[in-house]
């Protein structure tokens, strides 16, 4: 950072005042306001989480240094110095430094301070936005869907538990073994159904929240897997270390993790590589419900991906590409990010498949 960048950093920062900074940080969007030079002046925590660094970092850098500055965005912001006046460009794709790639909505306004002609951006991700109707989608179908088993479950074990108590009287009243062979046949099929049942309605345990480490949870999977695989599976982690510790259910949050974990396995063959990675979301809204803080998770493998067929069905319980799979993994890790007021995501294309879980940070 220059000299002369870090003072006129510090002189915006402090002509903002304390109330207009908080304002600034409960944006959704991201702003950033760069000098005549395109130093980053001032940046707001939609901007810091997005750009993936913190202002006190990548204040008085030039913002070429974060965002690779092609020649759509290079000539945007000559056009709204040149023109004086806003421009707007909408799907954006930019790339950072860092590699992360981002479709943006754009807004470059020329701002002048003092004789210097500054230009204040303003933008917010696309794919955020869609996100967020999805989610709204995603929540609304779960909370049905659960309603659904829940009657089903109700119905079906009531008479399972008659069909079977029934056969087990008859089951004394034969002399024959023979006669007492479907006897038995009748109750292992009621007890495979109840099983069935039991596993669709989800772990029965309630939650038992307490402060969790996310990192720890993972650190635990990490092993699991690596030791289930015999070492032919490795988990890079890709942590942010300065996410807090918050209320969950660490079993259950394990459990997530490790049926997302193991279905990337088995896409992988039993071989490659797994990649965890974990993020802060701020101001994102989970159905229907704005959070502060949202813990972002994701599980992430190089495999072919998930069949098309099965991708609008995913969560569903029972929807299964393998011939040996019950289809349940996914939609009981999705029922329990429910039950913390949390979802899980999925973005997936031949090489690259992403599941995300997000879990709310309150407190
Ligand atoms: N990482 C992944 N890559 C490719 N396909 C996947 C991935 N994760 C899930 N799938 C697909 O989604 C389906 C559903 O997964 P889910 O975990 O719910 O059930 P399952 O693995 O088939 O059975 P179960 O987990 O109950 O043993 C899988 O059968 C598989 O086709
Ligand atoms: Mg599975």
């Amino acid at each position: 950072m220059n000299a002369m960048a870090d003072k006129s950093l510090k002189e915006a920062t402090s002509e903002l005042g304390d109330t207009s900074r908080m304002l600034l940080d409960q944006l959704a969007s991201c702003v950033v306001l760069l000098d005549e030079n395109r130093n980053i002046l001032v940046l707001n925590t939609a901007a810091e989480t997005l750009l993936e660094m913190s202002a006190a970092r990548i204040g008085g850098n030039d913002l070429a240094q974060v965002i690779d500055l092609d020649d759509t965005l290079d000539s945007l912001l000559i056009q709204a110095l040149e023109k004086n006046y806003p421009v707007v460009k909408r799907e954006l794709d930019v790339v950072l430094r860092s590699g992360q790639r981002y479709c943006l909505d754009l807004t470059v306004s020329p701002i002048n301070i003092g004789k210097a002609a500054h230009l204040l951006l303003e933008f917010t991700p696309v794919d955020r936005l869609n996100a967020i109707s999805e989610d709204e989608h995603m929540w609304q179908a779960q909370a049905s869907l659960r309603q659904i088993i829940r009657g089903l479950a109700h119905e079906v074990k009531n008479p399972l538990g008659g069909i079977r108590g029934a056969a087990q009287l008859l089951a004394r009243e034969l002399d024959a073994p023979t006669l007492r062979e479907y006897t038995d046949v009748i109750m292992e099929e009621v007890d495979r159904l109840r099983a069935l049942v039991d596993r669709l309605l989800g772990p029965r345990e309630r939650l038992h929240p307490r402060l969790v480490n996310i990192h720890e949870v993972l650190e635990r999977v990490k092993q699991l897997i690596e030791v289930e695989s015999a070492g032919t599976i490795s988990v890079a982690r890709d942590y942010d270390p300065s996410l807090p510790e918050f209320n969950a259910d660490p079993d259950q949050l394990t459990q997530v993790i490790l049926n997302i974990s193991r279905n990337a396995v088995q896409a992988l063959q039993g071989e490659g590589k797994i990649t965890f990675r974990t993020r802060a979301k701020r101001q994102y809204t989970l159905g229907g419900q704005r959070h502060k803080l949202v813990c972002a998770v994701d599980i992430i493998d190089p495999g072919p991906g998930i069949p098309e067929e099965i991708l609008p069905q995913l969560f569903l319980p029972m929807v299964s590409s393998r011939a040996r799979g019950a289809g349940l993994g996914l939609s009981i890790a999705q029922m329990i990010a429910n039950r913390h007021g949390g979802l899980i995501q999925c973005q997936s294309e031949p090489g690259d498949t992403c599941f995300t879980l997000l879990i709310p940070m309150e407190g």
